[in-house]
């Protein structure tokens, strides 16, 4: 590694003063264009990232999204057969983990490795199938940190000036003056927050290293402009257009090693300490192997985050890899909040949502379920109990659920198979015992892998969970309609609709068993293993549906159904949700 030199120390000016002659060579230029250029990297890699989590505090629900959408993703595209990897972890440094840390008066190592842990611990119950987990406080981020801080700096990318304006520390943001406004703190004084985030800020002035974020604005809009879908959805990628028509000031990439010793020395200058947020997005980088061999991952990489943190994925995070001649992301993918009974979670409000509790009361799949159905990323949603509990009974117990039961129920399907289709009874030209809504389903579901899996890779979830809903729908209809337990066995054309509408039901659900893996995993493997799909047979390269309706073979048919006669989704009661609580308080309360 080639050590950096640095330059002599300028006077102290404000950053919005700071104007500096553009550098950019011919290379970083021709890396604006490689989101453009995805096909050249058709191999099926695909890599997928949460943001990582600071660990100040205890893992919420909004955390829990974020690692469930991202899950929902990579197990989607291992199930296209492509090779995913798929990295969540934890944001150690900065100064805002240093006062939490001091606040507990623990040790900031052992702080860190403690709510690191319960993260862990939290996406382990949850079955979030990270492939990799990074702390930023390991070794192989912390050379793939000063790697990237040389590059820039072998660049003359970063200099050294001085920083005087507003901080958070709870956002670890630097402000501008207009993002700043007035409030009172809970002692009735008078106090400057930020506007977006509501949080504290304070003036600072010292000596950093600076980041010539000015000089990229016009390569990030042309960024922007030339990838239309590269921030996704559209609103976020308009609002980041809208702020790059403002001043982008150079960034301060470093403090003082005196105000925060939390965090990895500046290269060659150990009276410095790198900025949390540089550390924190390189930590993509360092998942996907940088310095060595991240090419293979880079080039297929998505960012899942949130709203509140757009600038610094949209902004600061390209300006940095366009600086460091790397690939900029494919896609950004934004989701919203979740509010609490229409409050935003706070601790003072003391209505923080613990996902490890709630997925105890309404188990693992429910949690996601409600999730990935009711998240919108567009606009914040709302979390309550009721909301939950009548969601999930509606829509896993009684129309999957029941679904289910009625298809495997003994006194339909005494044999316990996987029934015979007979082409007689619902012949490809209408005339056998079949209606045309019975056609219409069979179009909806025809159709409806291809509806899915559009909208869980654009992060619509909800949307696909709808049109499943539909086909769940419309699949109970069917059954409905032909009361298959009004039909006389001992009939032979009788028997056959009846093991023809059984046979059309499980294909169904095979389907949708199938399609529903990457949202709630346990309770599809069991619907599927229930009707016989064996791990093999649960890929989307199987999601050929009712072949024998177009003369071909089904390897179902005849096959005996799993012997786990099990309920797919208990209901959930009201009393039931508030008698677990009240457990749980009193446990605590033993506890203290
Ligand atoms: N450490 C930074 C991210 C660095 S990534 C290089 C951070 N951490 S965080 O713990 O504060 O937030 C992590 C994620 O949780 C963000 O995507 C954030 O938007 C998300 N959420 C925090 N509160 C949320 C809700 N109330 N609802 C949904 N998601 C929310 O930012």
């Amino acid at each position: 590694m080639r050590l950096p030199f640095f330059p002599v120390t300028r006077g102290c000016r404000t950053v919005v003063a700071l104007r500096q002659t553009p550098f950019l060579s011919p290379r970083l230029k021709s890396t604006a264009l490689s989101s453009r250029d995805s096909h050249l990297h058709e191999d099926k890699s695909f890599f997928i990232t949460t943001p990582i989590f600071y660990v100040n505090a205890s893992p919420h629900l909004g955390h829990l999204y974020s690692a469930v959408i991202a899950d929902c993703v990579h197990r989607c595209k291992l199930l296209q057969g492509f090779n995913s990897r798929f990295a969540t972890g934890t944001d150690e440094h900065g100064l805002k983990i240093q006062q939490a840390a001091e606040a507990a008066g623990k040790d900031p190592v052992n702080f860190c490795s403690d709510v690191s842990e319960r993260f862990r611990g939290l996406f382990r119950s949850c079955n979030i199938s990270h492939t990799d987990y990074i702390r930023t406080t390991e070794q192989r981020h912390r050379r793939a940190v000063e790697h990237f801080w040389v590059e820039l700096w072998n660049k003359g990318l970063i200099y050294k000036g001085c920083y005087e304006g507003w901080y958070s520390t709870q956002d670890e943001s630097f402000l501008m003056p207009s993002q700043v406004g007035d409030a009172l703190d809970s002692g009735g004084k008078e106090i400057k927050v930020s506007l977006e985030s509501g949080h504290k800020v304070e003036w600072v002035k010292e000596e950093n290293y600076m980041f010539r974020l000015s000089a990229f604005r016009s390569q990030l809009l042309d960024w922007l402009r030339g990838n239309p879908g590269v921030i996704q959805p559209k609103r976020f990628h308009q609002a980041v257009l809208l702020w790059l028509q403002e001043d982008l000031p150079d960034l301060s990439v470093s403090r003082q090693r005196s105000r925060l010793q939390w965090g990895i020395p500046v290269p060659g200058d150990a009276e410095q300490t790198i900025y949390v947020w540089l550390d924190a997005l390189v930590n993509y980088l360092t998942v996907a192997g940088y310095p060595d061999g991240h090419d293979r991952w880079w080039h297929a990489a998505h960012h899942v985050i949130g709203k509140d943190i757009l600038k610094f994925h949209a902004i600061y995070w390209p300006a940095f890899l366009l600086g460091a001649g790397l690939p900029l992301p494919q896609v950004i993918h934004v989701h919203s909040h979740w509010t609490v009974a229409g409050k935003k979670m706070s601790k003072s409000l003391g209505n923080v949502v613990d996902p490890l509790e709630h997925s105890r009361m309404f188990t693992t799949d429910g949690m996601r379920y409600f999730l990935l159905r009711q998240g919108v990323p567009d606009s914040d949603c709302d979390y309550t109990v009721d909301k939950v509990i009548k969601l999930l009974n509606a829509e896993l117990a009684d129309s999957l659920g029941g679904l289910l039961n009625r298809c495997t129920a003994p006194a339909l399907n005494q044999a316990q198979v996987y029934p015979s289709f007979c082409s007689q009874s619902f012949p490809q030209e209408h005339g056998g015992r079949a209606v045309s809504e019975d056609y219409r389903m069979l179009d909806a579901v025809r159709s409806l892998p291809g509806v899915v899996v559009k909208h869980y890779e654009s992060l619509h979830v909800y949307k696909a969970l709808e049109a499943i809903g539909a086909c769940v729908r419309q699949t109970n209809g069917f059954v409905q309609r032909h009361t298959p337990w009004k039909l006389d066995r001992r009939d032979d054309g009788d028997q056959r609709w009846l093991d023809t509408i059984m046979h059309v039901s499980l294909e169904c659900l095979r389907i949708y068993g199938t399609l529903l893996q990457p949202v709630v995993p346990q309770i599809s493997s069991k619907l599927l293993t229930r009707i016989g799909v064996q791990p093999g047979e649960r890929s989307w390269g199987a999601l050929d549906f009712l072949p024998r309706y177009r003369g071909l073979d089904c390897p179902f048919e005849g096959r005996p159904l799993g012997s786990d006669s099990g309920v797919l989704f208990s209901r959930l009661e009201s009393q039931d949700v508030d008698g677990q609580k009240q457990k749980k308080t009193k446990k605590c309360a033993h506890l203290r």
